[in-house]
């Protein structure tokens, strides 16, 4: 079981494609710890129960500039869950932090979408690229020191002014010791402004279907893995064609699920407004194991018009890589009544 919290809606960065820029003048909210530590009590006894394996991930905003984090980290381990997070990468300039990360986190996922020219004026951060340069290495090599299982990833953001310079992008990730790369086409619900410019193309998918395999066999050579499976980059192309992908059952809650700041627990990002359960009221294992059963009961009395097209990369299989069969039992249509 994954579960995403978005313990922030605030960020120190810039990005005019994303919903937390900090330019963006709207109240900013922080996860309750109380609320964290009593839904991590419940996680850990429904691992306990199922065997099933829970890593918690945070999501912000930014998450490693939210000072509690690093003491909830070290409770939330304590209770025996895997932790991950993803980052814009602007705090791993210190050393103390590299450490309590190799110490405690079984992922981490670094935001990088170009290099120097493309990547700083995006994200509105001075030799970004630079600093990222230098430091995931150090964090990579610290991790190797002292034996962390560390998995880190570097995820990016394509756009059609980024698409040519992937290939290159993702051979000089490859040398800098992350494990895995992972990528998500530019999204339009949270900044319309700025999507239709920026937005993919057929032509720009095409560009990327071709060099992947290319990417694959050059980042192999570092022992890296550029995952995103046949469905993924089918749903990609299909965005880019404004053709929906319509879902109708995602088995929602049975291994994912996303909470937001303000403790709503959700199948998805997308359908917080339609399908939320108080992260407060869930307070044991079997009150977990029961979440897909009441998301079900949610649907059938109304669905999320979210599900008409289904945006999550979850779903979408962004996390598996070729050859592959999807992992997802998805059901896209309802089934017909006899
Ligand atoms: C919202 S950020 C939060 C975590 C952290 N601040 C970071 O930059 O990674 C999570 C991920 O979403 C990506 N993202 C933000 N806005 C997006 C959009 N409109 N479309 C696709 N991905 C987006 C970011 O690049 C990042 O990889």
């Amino acid at each position: 079981m994954i579960v995403v919290w978005r313990v922030v809606d605030s960020c120190n960065l810039a990005c005019p494609f994303c919903a937390f820029d900090r330019r963006l003048e709207f109240p900013r909210h922080a996860a309750d710890v109380v609320d964290v530590i009593g839904f991590a009590r419940a996680l850990a006894a429904y691992q306990a129960q199922t065997g099933e394996g829970v890593l918690l991930s945070w999501l912000g905003g930014e998450p490693l500039v939210w000072k509690p984090l690093e003491s909830l980290t070290n409770a939330v381990r304590a209770l025996g869950l895997k932790i991950s997070a993803t980052t814009n990468g602007t705090s791993l300039g210190s050393a103390r932090l590299r450490e309590h990360i190799c110490a405690a986190y079984e992922e981490l996922t670094i935001s990088i979408d170009g290099f120097s020219g493309f990547h700083d004026p995006m994200r509105d951060w001075k030799n970004g690229f630079e600093k990222l340069q230098l430091w995931i290495p150090l964090l990579a090599a610290r991790a190797r020191a002292v034996g962390s299982p560390l998995k880190l990833r570097v995820n990016v953001v394509l756009m059609r002014q980024n698409v040519e310079h992937f290939a290159a992008l993702c051979a000089e990730v490859a040398t800098w010791g992350v494990r895995e790369i992972t990528f998500n086409q530019l999204g339009g619900r949270d900044r319309p402004e700025f999507y239709p410019s920026h937005r993919l193309r057929s032509a720009d998918v095409d560009r990327i279907e071709t060099e992947l395999p290319i990417i694959r066999r050059t980042i192999a050579r570092h022992g890296v893995t550029l995952v995103g499976g046949t469905a993924y980059l089918s749903r990609i192309r299909a965005s880019a064609l404004d053709q929906r992908n319509p879902v109708y059952d995602c088995g929602p809650g049975e291994r994912f699920l996303f909470i937001d700041e303000r403790g709503r627990v959700t199948p998805c990002s997308f359908t917080t407004p339609d399908y939320a359960v108080d992260v407060r009221s869930l307070r044991s294992g079997d009150d977990i194991a029961a979440l897909p059963t009441r998301f079900r009961a949610m649907r059938c009395a109304r669905r999320s018009t979210q599900c008409d097209d289904c945006l999550s990369t979850q779903v979408c299989d962004k996390f598996r890589s070729p050859p592959d069969a999807a992992t997802t039992q998805v059901v896209h249509r309802e089934p017909a009544v006899a």
